[in-house]
């Protein structure tokens, strides 16, 4: 069987790592990998695949920045080439991005088979892209491998049949579980002095279009932040998009809010495991959170990851001023969730992925 992997976007390249290394362990089993280009600068791509230890893709699309619609289309130009080339049984993709979506319609409509690995998360906040891309992709693969339960109802409520719905668990957990046993300290010896000089300290990301788009809801953020920060510092990787609206809108950033580049893999797992807290508004850290028992408040209304509220350490606070500072003062008085973690996130969901296709052949 030959499986065609595409990964585009940051929050890709934690979910193929581990998928990569269980194909490799089968002979019967071959793989291409297809980077799409989506995020192409060092410290959001390169960075990722030597953290990971992600193969060299064998297709790089370099289908960069743009509009939905151009980023999408470029994807789906050049990915179409690739399909008809190398025509595999298989095209695998992950997670919510612009290139998981563009490259399940391409791969569906040459006949060739989708699998969607995190299948079936909704936010039911169609104003969000990544919901978009996740009803699109969901609407026409064929394996559904997914996290958690409410995935597993969304999906039949859409007409999905129950065989093809695979409870594989979380292939981010495995990521996450493999390279925390190997963490040693970084290159870097500002975050091991940053984490020595302040015991206690909150860790912060921040790039959702809803977020930081508008100077109103941004400047707002901040407001609450830097008053936070003024008891407790924050270190803050800053993604390419809100770098660019911190300058555009001239927010005013606390100097209490240590502002770095964006962060590798292991540089960020080494801060954020030891963190306080995380204040984040990504989907992965909210899972990822839950999975190392580190409270997690998370600048959104909604999630499409429920578990991580249910049964694990996330917390719901919006991007309000006043909700912010409101869930600093619950921290404070020791207001925080514990959570457990959710049925199988155990380090072996690819396994049960790559089971499956062994088993379909
Ligand atoms: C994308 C995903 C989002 C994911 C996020 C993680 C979609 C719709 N969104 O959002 O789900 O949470 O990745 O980062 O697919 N840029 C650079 N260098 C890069 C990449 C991007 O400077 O390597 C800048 C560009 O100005 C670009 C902007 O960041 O226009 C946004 O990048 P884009 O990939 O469109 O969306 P993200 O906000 O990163």
């Amino acid at each position: 069987m030959k499986i065609c992997i595409i990964a585009g976007a940051r929050p890709n390249f934690m979910k193929i790592a581990p998928i990569i290394r269980e194909i490799k362990k089968h002979n019967s089993l071959e793989y291409i990998l297809v980077h799409t280009g989506q995020h192409y600068d060092y410290e959001m791509s390169d960075a990722f695949f030597k953290d990971l230890e992600i193969p060299e893709p064998d297709y790089f699309l370099n289908a960069g920045s743009g509009s939905h619609g151009k980023q999408t289309a470029d994807i789906m130009v050049s990915f179409e080439e690739v399909c008809i080339k190398e025509n595999p049984d298989l095209v695998l993709v992950v997670g919510d991005v612009n290139s998981t979506m563009a490259a399940a319609i391409v791969a569906k409509k040459l006949l060739i088979k989708v699998a969607h690995v995190e299948a079936g998360l909704r936010s039911f906040d169609i104003s969000m892209p990544e919901e978009i891309n996740r009803m699109v992709t969901d609407s026409i693969s064929d394996y559904f491998f997914i996290t958690e339960k409410a995935a597993g109802e969304n999906l039949l409520k859409e007409g999905k049949s129950q065989k093809d719905i695979y409870f594989s668990g979380h292939v981010m957990i495995d990521n996450l579980l493999y390279q925390k046993a190997k963490l040693q300290k970084p290159e870097n010896s500002f975050f091991e002095e940053f984490k020595i000089q302040n015991k206690k300290y909150f860790f912060m990301t921040l790039h959702r279009p809803s977020n930081v788009d508008s100077e109103e809801t941004l400047e707002e953020i901040f407001e609450a932040l830097n008053q936070i920060a003024k008891e407790v510092p924050f270190v803050f990787p800053v993604h390419p998009r809100t770098k660019n609206k911190l300058e555009e809108f001239k927010i005013n950033v606390s100097e209490n809010i240590f502002q770095v580049s964006p962060l590798g893999f292991k540089d960020s797992l080494y801060l954020w495991k030891d963190s306080s807290a995380v204040f984040t508004d990504s989907g992965g850290l909210q899972e990822e959170t839950t999975g190392l028992g580190v409270p997690c408040f998370t600048l959104r209304d909604n999630t499409e990851r429920p578990v991580t509220i249910d049964e694990g350490t996330n917390t719901l606070i919006g991007n309000k001023k006043e909700d912010i500072i409101k869930a600093y003062n619950n921290f404070k008085k020791g207001i925080v969730k514990s959570g457990h973690l959710p049925k199988f996130w155990d380090g072996k969901a690819s396994e049960r992925i790559i089971d499956v296709f062994l088993s379909s052949k």
